[in-house]
């Protein structure tokens, strides 16, 4: 086995789909995740996937804590003890950009809580190798396309979630400053995701938002299935070819194999690095190039109306994602076709998610 990760927030959306490569690569994997934004479910059906591929034995313990409870989380690494964790992919977080603006507090007490928690108790069980979950929403208001990771940070940022990802970024450096040079340094992975989208070819896992979702995709998927009447775009004056806003949207497949390359680069490259990468495919897409890849898909006419611009929205972003490629040999292989039909093997056999 090449030893234990430690995924916080690994029941979720992007973390099951990464349990599903790690186990697949022979990792262990124990998840810690209170269930405020998931079902134990996911694992279970990560489970029935790798008993589908023929993988009977794997690995996987879940912790059902939280991790602002200090207490709560040391008994997680009491379990393992001492360098029990190889190194931690840290996932958890609350993630909703709308809901972050009606409760700031709860969303820098949980995003910053539980990170400084789980940094404390990581160097106490001697865990110097964490992979953080960034956003490309870190960039705030860039004009300047296709973004780099050098592209300027924190200006421009419309909401709590996003400054949540911003800090922790700024914690994380901190950190790892402090640990150079000491007999125990630290190496910091980033990656900033662009639009993750898709689900497991399987359909048994995918995104299972709670509520009306807020995301593009998963509302298309919904109205694909019946479950909403129509798709609001929100503006089609922007600067773009048809005036609807353009972002990356990367497989979840890919983004989830990203953190394996992330992982395994800091296993093998010096033990005290700090590394930012961009998680995004390069290309950019309409609202409405998505509205029609996902009608092809689904064979479902998917209506949709024109709205009002949504406040703090941009008009355009997209990665460059040369650097993951050439620092980890990470590149994103799928495409469009791959998301949506992906998305919809998901939601067809589960309209109403997990439950
Ligand atoms: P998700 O909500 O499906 O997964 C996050 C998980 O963290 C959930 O299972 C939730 O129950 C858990 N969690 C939250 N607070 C916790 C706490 N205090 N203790 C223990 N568990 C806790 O979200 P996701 O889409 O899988 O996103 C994963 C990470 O990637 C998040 O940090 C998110 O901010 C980041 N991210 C997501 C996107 C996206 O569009 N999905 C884009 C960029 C970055
Ligand atoms: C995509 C496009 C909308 C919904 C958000 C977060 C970001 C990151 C990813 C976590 C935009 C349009 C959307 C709808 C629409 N998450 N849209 N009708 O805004 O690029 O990024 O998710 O880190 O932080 O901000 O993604 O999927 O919400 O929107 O027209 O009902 O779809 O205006 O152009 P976004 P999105």
């Amino acid at each position: 086995m090449p030893g234990r990760v430690l995924v916080t927030g690994g029941a979720g959306f992007i973390g099951s789909h990464t349990i599903y490569h790690l186990l697949k690569a022979g990792y262990s994997c124990t998840v810690v995740d209170n269930l405020c934004n998931s079902s134990l479910k996911s694992l279970d059906r990560v489970r029935s996937i790798m008993e589908d591929e023929g993988v009977t034995e794997v690995d996987l313990d879940l912790m059902e804590v939280d991790m602002c409870d200090t207490k709560a989380l040391e008994t997680v690494f009491e379990k393992y003890g001492v360098g029990g964790f190889t190194c931690c992919i840290h996932f958890a977080g609350l993630k909703a950009v709308g809901e972050s603006m009606k409760v700031p507090l709860l969303y820098y007490q949980n995003n910053l809580g539980s990170t400084l928690n789980l940094l404390e108790l990581m160097d106490k069980y001697d865990c110097r190798r964490i992979v953080f979950s960034s956003s490309a929403t870190v960039y705030g208001a860039a004009t300047t396309m296709p973004i780099t990771e050098d592209t300027p940070t924190g200006a421009g940022i419309t909401n709590a979630y996003g400054r949540t990802k911003y800090m922790i970024e700024g914690i994380l450096g901190d950190f790892h400053k402090s640990k150079v040079d000491t007999e125990k340094p630290w190496s910091v992975v980033i990656l900033r995701y662009f639009n993750p989208v898709g689900a497991h070819p399987s359909g048994k896992i995918g995104e299972n938002p709670n509520g009306p979702p807020n995301n593009l995709m998963p509302y298309v998927s919904q109205v694909a299935v019946g479950r909403r009447e129509f798709l609001t775009v929100f503006g089609n004056d922007y600067d773009t070819p048809d005036g609807t806003g353009v972002r990356d949207y990367i497989h979840v497949m890919d983004l989830a194999e990203g953190h394996l390359s992330a992982i395994e680069h800091m296993a093998t490259k010096a033990t005290d690095q700090y590394k930012v990468f961009n998680l995004g495919t390069g290309n950019g897409y309409s609202v409405l190039d998505m509205v029609k890849a996902m009608e092809k898909a689904s064979g479902k006419e998917i209506a949709y109306k024109i709205g009002e611009r949504r406040p703090g929205d941009i008009a355009t972003c997209y990665a460059d994602a040369k650097a993951a490629k050439e620092d980890m040999g990470w590149e994103a292989k799928l495409g469009l076709e791959d998301m949506c039909r992906d998305l919809w093997a998901w939601q067809s056999s589960n309209p109403n998610g997990f439950e």
